[in-house]
């Protein structure tokens, strides 16, 4: 089968290899639609010390059953699925409380497992026995029920947020996930939603998806001022870096109102640090939240959201590849002129 392997070179290559066996406990499904995520991109981009390399890569999916192991039980063939792709072990602190996105021993698909960028994907028995595999309404469109996982993840960041009415909000970085964050606070009944952007392709494509958005882009407007007159002084009561760039935090305490929150949505390169300035967490009695990954019961949660017709992501799939075709969505990423890219192998 095809499929798209980070190599031992850390490059990345599209190559034939053999088609995954099913074990007793496991299942190997066809992909239906496949995602790309910022972390893709910046594998991409970057490479990654977390891979094991030869790994197919991402993390994504919806796939039909095409064999089960036989002592797997509740899935047959035919089955469309969805794997939250961040399994815990369920056996540590942190999976015990149900946090089983910060399990100590965490194997995540397209990372420990093989991923989701080919035509077929073996589901080990950890997502079995582990309860993260769900089944996808019949009536739902892969194309839409692949975007469940990241959403998910947003869903993580924004409980510890507590959005609600009138709360003004501000977003760093409108990709996928700013411009899914800004919805979702709209959602929650957030007033003003400002989303901050240098790029401004990005800032015309966010409006696009969202006309209400108070768009600033922060390389040509004056944050701090914009921001001020528009909350009569007051700075925003939320602010979430979508976006892996230091500064967009220090810009996020500087907005940010008294007994604000922060959510550190993205996650900076390892050499980068020291971007918070702790004396206006202290003074101004700020929170400041980290996010990673999500659970299965949020997976779930977003994938009802979806098939329920409550969450439009629709107008977010602008473009599908196949799978030969991958490189040309990874150049659309990384050229920005795309917001979101979904594989149909
Ligand atoms: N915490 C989690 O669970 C989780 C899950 C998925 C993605 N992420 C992270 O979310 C972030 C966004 O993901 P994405 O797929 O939308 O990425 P993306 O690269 O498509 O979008 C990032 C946007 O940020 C903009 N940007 C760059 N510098 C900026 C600045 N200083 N101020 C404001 N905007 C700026 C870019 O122009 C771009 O449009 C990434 O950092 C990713 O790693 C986190
Ligand atoms: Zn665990
Ligand atoms: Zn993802």
């Amino acid at each position: 089968m095809l499929a798209f392997i980070y190599n031992e070179q850390g490059k990345l290559e599209l190559k034939q290899v053999e088609m995954p066996k099913v074990t007793e406990k496991s299942a190997v499904a066809k992909i239906e639609a496949a995602s790309i995520c910022g972390t893709d991109l910046r594998t991409y981009r970057f490479g990654s010390s977390k891979i094991k390399p030869p790994r197919i890569i991402g993390h994504e999916m919806v796939g039909t059953i095409v064999e089960v192991g036989r002592q797997v039980k509740g899935f047959a063939v035919g089955d469309r699925v969805q794997i939250a792709p961040a399994i815990g072990c369920g056996q540590c602190p942190s999976c015990k409380k149900g946090n089983t996105n910060l399990c100590d021993n965490l194997k995540t698909v397209g990372f420990d497992f093989d991923g989701t960028f080919a035509e077929y994907i073996h589901i080990p028995e950890e997502a079995f026995a582990q309860d993260h595999v769900t089944k996808v309404p019949d009536h739902l469109d892969p194309k839409e029920a692949v975007l469940t996982e990241p959403i998910a993840c947003i869903v993580n960041a924004q409980n510890y947020l507590h959005i609600s009415k009138g709360d003004n909000v501000a977003i760093f970085g409108s990709g996928f996930i700013g411009t899914m964050h800004a919805q979702l606070a709209y959602h929650q009944g957030a007033d003003k939603v400002f989303m901050i952007e240098v790029n401004d392709e990005r800032i015309s494509k966010a409006k696009e998806l969202l006309p209400q958005l108070v768009t600033i882009n922060s390389l040509k407007e004056d944050l701090y001022s914009t921001i001020m007159t528009h909350t009569v002084n007051r700075g925003v009561d939320v602010a979430i870096t979508a976006c892996s760039v230091g500064s967009a935090q220090s810009d996020a305490l500087n907005i940010i109102a008294k007994r604000g929150r922060v959510s550190l949505f993205g996650g900076l390169p390892k050499e980068s640090k020291g971007f918070l300035d702790s004396n206006i967490i202290h003074y101004k009695e700020v929170s400041v939240f980290g996010a990673h990954a999500s659970t299965v019961a949020q997976n779930r949660y977003v994938m009802n959201l979806i098939a329920s017709g409550k969450l439009n992501v629709k107008p977010f799939i602008k473009k599908t590849f196949s799978l030969t075709e991958i490189l040309d969505a990874f150049a659309a990423l990384n050229n920005e002129s795309i917001v979101k890219a979904v594989l149909v192998p």
